[in-house]
């Protein structure tokens, strides 16, 4: 892949020990135990190029997850950066608060083109979580506009992950990460999870009749005009294990929805922008929901924005006279950033010129013969796909499926191996995330899932060679 700029230089191994020391003494990383975060030296970027992540050793590594499920079409890609660098002789920064821009509405008209039907307004944030916020303080109002004060809760589901910030937690259903936090949350009710492999109705799909869809139902019968929205990851619970919802399931989510009148708001933020194959994951199923929430891939992964898209309705009912108090009183200072905008924008062309949704089932059907093959390793128990989206759940018994405890880390230890052998994962517990930027190369796939079966292989045996010692 072509870049304009020279690849950037290793650090020398004094200057790498000294960022990692400040690294130490001051920054607190996310979703990371800082009393493990010492025992091994973080790896620290200092370029990219392409599929590619470059360390301070000068090694190169495949982006294995995108840089957290965000880059789409490869590091310093010229296009963007030339986009970006043309706008900074523009203007960095400018509010929407009572001002425009060029980038912020050509953006928004291009995303109304080619978001699901029925949507016609781009509200700007930062990222996922705040796009988040925003659909939920939108439904929320909207009702209430409307003269119905009672829509007072939201049903979302188990394993849900909408994010980090308050109300983003709220809707969210993994207790790992939320448990702590459910007093200071508004009110939420959880339908199971559509997690085929570890059914929490325990029913199999083969003869369930989608009965986890049921259970939404039942949820909204009995909470039957309270609720402002339901709020869905559709096709794949991302952050929940990549749990891929049966076909159909998304469909019954929007029907039920409409049973219920109420509104639905499609999380996109992580299967946005081409990952499941399609631009959005909802176009899978013909389905148009109320409010759209995108960010990482908007950009091309490359800096932070956000969109919550909203139907015409929703925005009348926020129409009114000044001191109606109807005005959606919300707005970040870089919401909207004409910089991301601009990368946004270049990231879109770059999706027509490079014809890069045709260029996907390729790819996707080679990942689905990856998968194939690592599927009968014993310590995978599913593997799950959805596009260009991968899940490997790992298991100590195949037959029980039993998974080890979170303690043992397991996933974390077949990615720490796959470092050694030049590819970054990061897992959700003791499932194996596979999600390269959407231009991986055909032989950079196959490389991926080599080393993850290698990986894999060593870590079991590892394990059973410690079980064997009475270790485990
Ligand atoms: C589905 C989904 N929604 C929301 C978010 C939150 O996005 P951000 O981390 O940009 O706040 C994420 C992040 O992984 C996500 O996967």
């Amino acid at each position: 892949m072509r870049t304009d700029s020279p690849i950037p230089k290793a650090l020398t191994d004094e200057e790498n020990r000294r960022l990692i020391e400040l690294d130490r003494r001051y920054v607190w990383h996310p979703f990371t135990q800082h009393s493990l975060w010492n025992q091994v030296d973080p790896l620290v970027i200092v370029g990219g190029e392409g599929e590619y992540l470059i360390g301070a050793d000068g090694r190169r590594y495949i982006d294995g997850h995108s840089s957290m499920w965000c880059n789409v079409h490869g590091h310093r890609r010229p296009e963007i950066d030339r986009a970006i660098i043309e706008q900074l002789g523009k203007v960095a920064h400018s509010t929407q608060l009572g001002l425009a821009s060029p980038p912020a509405i050509e953006l928004a008209r291009r995303l109304i083109e080619i978001a699901p039907p029925g949507l016609a307004k781009v509200f700007y944030s930062d990222d996922g979580s705040t796009a988040l916020e925003v659909a939920c303080k939108m439904a929320f109002a909207y009702w209430r506009h409307r003269g119905h004060e009672g829509r007072d809760c939201f049903i979302a589901l188990r394993n849900a992950y909408h994010g980090d910030t308050v109300g983003a937690v709220s809707v969210g259903g993994i207790d790992l990460f939320h448990r702590v936090y459910r007093p200071m949350l508004f009110e939420t009710h959880f339908a199971p999870s559509p997690y085929c492999y570890r059914c929490p109705l325990g029913k199999s799909p083969e003869s369930c009749g989608m009965a986890c869809a049921d259970e939404l139902g039942a949820l909204l019968e009995r909470h039957a005009g309270r609720v402002a929205a339901v709020v869905v990851e559709p096709l794949v619970q991302c952050a929940g294990g990549m749990i891929t919802a049966p076909r159909g399931y998304l469909r019954r989510v929007r029907e039920l929805c409409d049973q219920y009148r109420t509104l639905l708001i499609a999380d996109e933020v992580a299967t946005g922008f081409g990952r499941t194959g399609r631009m959005f994951a909802c176009e899978h199923e013909g389905v148009s929901p109320d409010l759209l929430c995108l960010s990482k891939g908007l950009t091309g992964g490359y800096l932070p924005l956000a969109a919550t898209l909203a139907t015409q309705e929703i925005f009348d009912a926020f129409l009114g006279p000044i001191d109606s108090g109807r005005t959606f009183y919300h707005g970040h200072t870089f919401t909207g950033n004409p910089l991301a905008c601009a990368a946004a924008l270049a990231s879109l062309d770059l999706f027509e010129s490079e014809r890069i949704l045709e260029q996907l089932p390729v790819k996707i059907e080679r990942l689905r013969l990856g998968l194939k093959d690592l599927a009968s390793h014993p310590l995978v128990g599913d593997v799950r796909q959805c596009g260009l989206i991968a899940g490997v759940e790992l298991v100590c018994d195949k037959t029980t499926r039993k998974g080890y405890t979170y303690g043992m880390q397991v996933g974390a230890q077949v990615c720490a191996r796959a470092r050694e052998h030049g590819v970054i994962l990061r897992p959700l517990a003791d499932v194996l995330v596979i999600m390269p930027p959407l231009v991986i190369s055909i032989e950079n796939l196959d490389y991926l899932l080599k080393v993850i079966e290698y990986c894999v292989d060593g870590v079991s045996r590892g394990l059973r060679e410690a079980a064997s010692d009475g270790l485990e």
